[in-house]
This record gives C-alpha cells, structure tokens and sequence, in this order.
C-alpha cells in the first residue's frame, strides 16, 4: 500500500493544502462569492467527482488547486452537505504524491463497498493515465491503494495518455467502471471494464463510439437509471453544433437506452444536450436514499475567461438539479430543499407588460423567480436580470426564430472563448410554447444564473458578471402578460 509522501516540514500533501488553504481564506475577495452554491474555499475548481451519499450524508468532491485560481496539478478537494445548500468544508481527500499521480488527481467517481467509500480516480503520471483508487472508514480521511486499472489494459487503438474518469457503479454483484477514452485516429469512445472486488479490472467493450462528431475523448461519463431506463451522461469535447445545439466547445450530452453489461453495448433510444447555456460540463449524478436521482456539474466551461480569478478563487458547481425522464427526455429541476431558504415571498398576477416593465417588489441578486408569460403577439417577451444602470443579461422568447434566448452580451464584461465556438454571449433553446406560454424559473446567485423553461424540459446556465439586482420584464413589438409571478429571496 501507498503512503502518502511526507513533505519537508512532516506534512502530507493533503495536510500542506490544508495548512495552505487555512492561512490564506482571509485573501479571497468576497464581491463575486455565491450565496448557495458550491465553491473551492480558495483557488481553482474544476469537475464534481465522487458525488456520493455515504456515512449520513452526501458528499461532494472536486478538481481542485488550492494554490492559485487556474487549472494545475489536481487535488480532490471535499465538502459535504445534507441539503445541497450549507456545503462543509471536508479536509483535502487527495492530493498528487503517489508514485504513479505525481502529476495529478484526475476526476472520478465514488462507491460504498462493505462500509467503506472508495474512490476511483484518473492518476497522471508523465502523460500516461491510469485509474486508481483510495479508500476511507470514515468518509474524512483517504488511503490510497494504489493503480488498479493500467493502461496496458486499454483496446488496441485507444490512447494511454487519453484515458479517464471512471464512473464505478454495481450492478447484479458485480463492479464495473465506464470511462472516456480516445483512439489514435481521434474518436471520441466510452469503454466498460468490469470487477468482482475492485481491485481487479477486466476490458469489456466500447459502449460508445462516435466517428464523426467529436473532435476529442468523452469526458466524465456517467450513469443513472430513470424509469427504468439506462441515461448515460457524457462530456465530449469539440461535438459538432447542431441546430442551436452544442454551441460550447465542450458540450454535456444525455443518452436514453439500456445498456448490457455482459456485452458491453448500449442500445439508443435518444439523445440530446444537457444544458443549452454557457456554462455546465462535467455533470455526474448520485441515487439519494429517498430515491432521488440528483445531478450536480461544474458551472463553467473549458477556454473561458473568470473574472473571479483575480479575487483567489475559479469555478462553482450548479445547485444540484432532481431528474426525471418524461416522454424519453430528460427533465430537470432544481433540488426541493431550495424551498427551505425562501424569504419575503412577492406575487404579482395578470400584469400587462410593454416595452420594459418593473413589478413592485421584483429585485434582488439571490432570488428565485417564478414566471408565466402569456407570449400575446410580441415579438419578444422576457426578463433581464442582474441590471442596473448601465449592465444587464437577457432571457427571452423570440418569436421570429421560436427560440428562447439567453444574451448576456450586456453584462459589461468581455468572456473570451474557444475559436470554435461562435462567441461566448448567446445561446438559444427551442421549447414547447404551445398556447402561447412560456414558463421561467431562474435561480440568481450573486454571478450565477440558472433558468429552468416549462418545469424543466430545458435549462439554461450562465455565470453573470454585471453585479446589479434590477430585474424587469420587457415585451418588443406587442404587448405580452405575466399571467403569474412568484419572487423570493434566498438566504441560508
Ligand atoms: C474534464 C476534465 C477531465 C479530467 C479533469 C482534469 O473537465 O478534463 O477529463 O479528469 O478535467 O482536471
């Protein structure tokens, strides 16, 4: 078994990060800092891994440098929560130090086996990625045991050095492990490896490949089963835009069907992106005891440029979403416990709106808002937020293309993006607006904003940098109504 390396000073390398983290807090500059989403203490996050409910409580764990705000050498970093609101601050759970992850953590996945959470995770060692794995009695503290699937385990064709995130699930008593892979001609594939202990892995097949579409490895995969359905997730990198979707340089894509482990196939019956905003990758899910499937993903996006990086810290995940599958589609709403946070509750109902339109008591930076829009004959009907003066993001309803918008083309703030990508500042989804109405949830969390459409048939995610809490509604060309309205402010 592996020890973790002791630094110069007796400390192991999660240890110094801890020491590092705790010396240095007070240096985070709190403007940009959400209210009730997950965030690194200090530094840079990246992927959710691991997400878990183990030992009476879920937990989370993420790519994480503690020693600046970008992408370096990765850590696991750990919060745990009983509500996905109030995120505690575990002890670093990995660190690279081993002899086979000195050049980093990569993500993966968690899985209880005989009271005991073991974490499967990417090791890096010059270039080559192999998978390994840790272990904890008490769901604090991680030993690690070392590599368990090499890479000279890997199909012929596909790459060492692309070789990662494993998704462990059980299923019929028997371990298996998804992962992203690559060939050497460039597809993107996701392959299946199958365990009776954990320790000893065996290849079972492709279970996905895509010759055309991707310009890179699937990344993250994940499993959950909704209906008795098998939906894997994945995120792959460079997928062709299609329509108005896949307008990110990396996309995050369900796949409905069932998947046959003894094969290794996946039989599709659909397939479809995530989130249509700017800002979701990585997604992994978790099965609550309640039954629940819940997804947590990373609310950034590869190639961009944070502006919270120069305040100590990068990165934050979406507040975790319930899913379900309707009529074969995944849908997605925001976790219940939300409900819990809500204060000074505002209502308006049947409130014409023109040009731009203020409702008494609709403001505010942390805030639930629920609205139904009866679209009248408008050319386009919807709501800026985070506004003041002079700044502001819009997401509306356009008529004329029968898409619903997402502009924060005004938010004052430059995000560079990937040349493959058509800019960085809008991103459209096509909804069901039969009888003329729209439905919006939107969460606002100081930078965030997540906007759910019709109870979640599709969802819109992007960070916000304009810093107002003006909220309006607006209607061009027409009148439009808001049949109903419900605000709240969220405060934990
Ligand atoms: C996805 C990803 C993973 C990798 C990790 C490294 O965002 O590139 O494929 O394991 O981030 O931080």
């Amino acid at each position: 078994m592996k020890k973790n390396r002791s630094h110069a000073d007796g400390k192991s390398a999660t240890q110094a990060a801890d020491a590092y983290i705790a010396a240095n807090l007070s240096a985070v500059q709190p403007s940009y800092r959400h209210t009730f989403h997950a965030m690194p203490p200090i530094g840079w996050m990246n992927d959710p891994n691991g997400f878990n409910y183990a030992f009476g409580k879920y937990h989370l764990f993420y790519q994480f440098y503690p020693y600046g705000a970008s992408w370096d050498s990765m850590h696991w970093g750990h919060y745990t929560t009983q509500d996905f609101i109030h995120w505690r601050l575990e002890p670093t759970a990995l660190a690279p130090d081993g002899t086979n992850d000195s050049d980093g953590c990569f993500s993966g996945s968690s899985i209880v086996k005989d009271n005991k959470l073991y974490l499967m995770y990417t090791s890096v060692l010059a270039d080559i990625q192999t998978q390994s794995l840790a272990v904890s009695a008490d769901g604090v503290h991680f030993e690690k045991l070392g590599e368990v699937i090499p890479s000279s385990r890997l199909p012929q064709d596909a790459l060492r050095t692309e070789f990662r995130d494993p998704k462990v699930f059980l299923r019929d008593g028997v371990y298996y492990a998804l992962l992203g892979s690559r060939t050497a001609n460039g597809e993107g594939q996701i392959l299946l490896y199958r365990s009776r202990d954990l320790l000893e892995w065996e290849y079972v097949n492709v279970v996905r490949r895509d010759r055309y579409t991707t310009r890179g490895i699937y990344e993250c995969p994940d499993l959950c089963e909704l209906n008795g359905k098998d939906v894997m997730l994945a995120s792959p990198q460079g997928y062709e835009t299609k329509d108005w979707r896949y307008e990110n340089w990396q996309s995050a894509i369900y796949m409905v069907g069932k998947l046959d482990v003894e094969k290794g196939t996946f039989e599709q019956d659909y397939e479809d992106e995530i989130d249509g905003g700017f800002d979701f990758y990585a997604p992994q899910t978790l099965k609550a005891p309640d039954g629940r499937v819940i997804m947590i993903g990373w609310m950034q996006m590869w190639s961009r440029r944070m502006p919270t990086a120069q305040h100590g810290w990068a990165g934050s995940m979406i507040l975790p979403r319930e899913l379900s599958l309707q009529e074969g589609k995944l849908y997605q709403r925001p976790v219940r416990e939300l409900k819990d946070y809500r204060w000074n509750e505002v209502k308006h109902a049947h409130k014409i709106i023109k040009e731009k339109t203020v409702l008494a008591g609709v403001c505010g930076k942390k805030t639930e808002l629920h609205v139904l829009f009866d679209l009248g004959q408008a050319a386009r009907v919807g709501v800026e937020v985070f506004g003041n003066r002079t700044r502001s993001a819009k997401i509306y309803y356009d008529r004329a293309s029968d898409l619903v918008v997402f502009d924060r083309s005004g938010m004052g703030i430059d995000i560079s993006h990937d040349a493959s990508e058509k800019d960085a500042s809008v991103r459209s989804v096509r909804v069901d607006t039969a009888g003329n109405r729209l439905e919006m949830l939107i969460l606002l969390d100081v930078v965030s904003c997540e906007v759910f459409l019709n109870d979640g048939e599709r969802v819109m995610t992007g960070n916000v940098y304009s810093g107002g809490t003006d909220i309006s509604f607006f209607a061009e060309n027409g009148e439009a109504e808001i049949v109903r309205l419900e605000k709240y402010d969220i405060i934990n």
